[in-house]
Formats: C-alpha cells, structure tokens, sequence
C-alpha cells in the first residue's frame, strides 16, 4: 500500500439547510494517531458518523486501505478493518464487566445458524436497549449519533 491509510477528500454532509460538514480533507497514514479537534456543533462526530457509514454524505469520497469505502454498506465497514466507539457508553447491567466487553467482540465471531441459536457462541447477547437518538429531519441516516 503506497498511499494513506485513510484518505477523506471533500466529505460533505448536511442536515436540511444546515452544512455540519463542509469539503474536509483528511489523511491517515500507517501507524499515525490523529485527533479530530473542534468546539462543540463543529462536526466532527459527524465525519466518524460517514467514516462508520451511520450517515450517507451529500458528496466526497472516504478511502481506506486504497479502497473506496463511500459506499459500503455500513456493516461491511468492520469486516474492512474499521471500528468505532460512541461517546455515550451504554453497558448491559445484567452483564459482567468481561461479558461487557465481549459483546465488542461479536463482529468477528463465527458462531453460525446453529451455535448462535443455541447460544453456544462465546459472546454473550446484548440484552439492553441501545439508545438511539432522532432520525434527521431531512438527511438519510443510518443509525445513531454519538
Ligand atoms: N442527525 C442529525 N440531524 C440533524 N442535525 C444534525 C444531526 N447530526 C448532527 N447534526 C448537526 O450537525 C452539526 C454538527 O454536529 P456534530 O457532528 O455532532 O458536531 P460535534 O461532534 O463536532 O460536536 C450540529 O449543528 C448538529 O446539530
Ligand atoms: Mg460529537
């Protein structure tokens, strides 16, 4: 792989007449931490909402890994190696602190039909609700927001 590990050129993304995105440029290379910094409304959960494919943006494109991953469907962003976290943390009180953290894990299992069915699979089931906030008034979401 030559180029950056992420690539965001001109991500555009807006909510009726409101632009929480506008044009942004972004690059990641191998091995490098970067932080998305900006004062609250600035959009930045918003870019991560696009990355993670919760939201479909108005235009640009999103590359990872040399791969055009526009348009991904927003389950098929994990399998490509991308996760992320929310920052309203919400944890299944039924559940122990290691069964918590092993419902992350839940992507990556192979359980099938028949284990997950008979709940043989080693991650355990989510059985709190997930909060997830309004839809947009006139933007296709996929999911929630943090
Ligand atoms: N689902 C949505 N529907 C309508 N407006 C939204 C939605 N998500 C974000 N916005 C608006 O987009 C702007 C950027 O929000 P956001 O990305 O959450 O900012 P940040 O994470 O930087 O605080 C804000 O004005 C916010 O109200
Ligand atoms: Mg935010």
């Amino acid at each position: 792989m030559s180029g950056p590990l992420l690539e965001i050129n001109g991500l555009t993304m807006s909510f009726g007449g409101l632009v929480a995105v506008d044009g942004v440029d972004l690059s990641v290379n191998t091995g490098e931490i970067v932080g998305l910094i900006g004062p609250n409304g600035a959009g930045k959960t918003t870019v991560f909402n696009c990355i993670s494919r919760f939201y479909e943006p108005q235009s640009g494109t999103i590359r990872f890994k040399e791969r055009d991953i526009t348009h991904a469907r927003s389950h098929e962003i994990i399998r490509f190696g991308i996760a992320r976290t929310f920052q309203n943390v919400e944890l299944c009180r039924s559940m122990t602190t290691l069964e918590n953290l092993l419902v992350g894990e839940h992507a990556v299992m192979r359980g099938g039909a028949i284990r997950d069915g008979l709940r043989l699979s080693r991650a355990p089931r989510c059985c709190c609700s997930t909060s997830r906030p309004p839809a947009p008034t006139t933007a296709r979401a996929r999911g929630s927001r943090t």
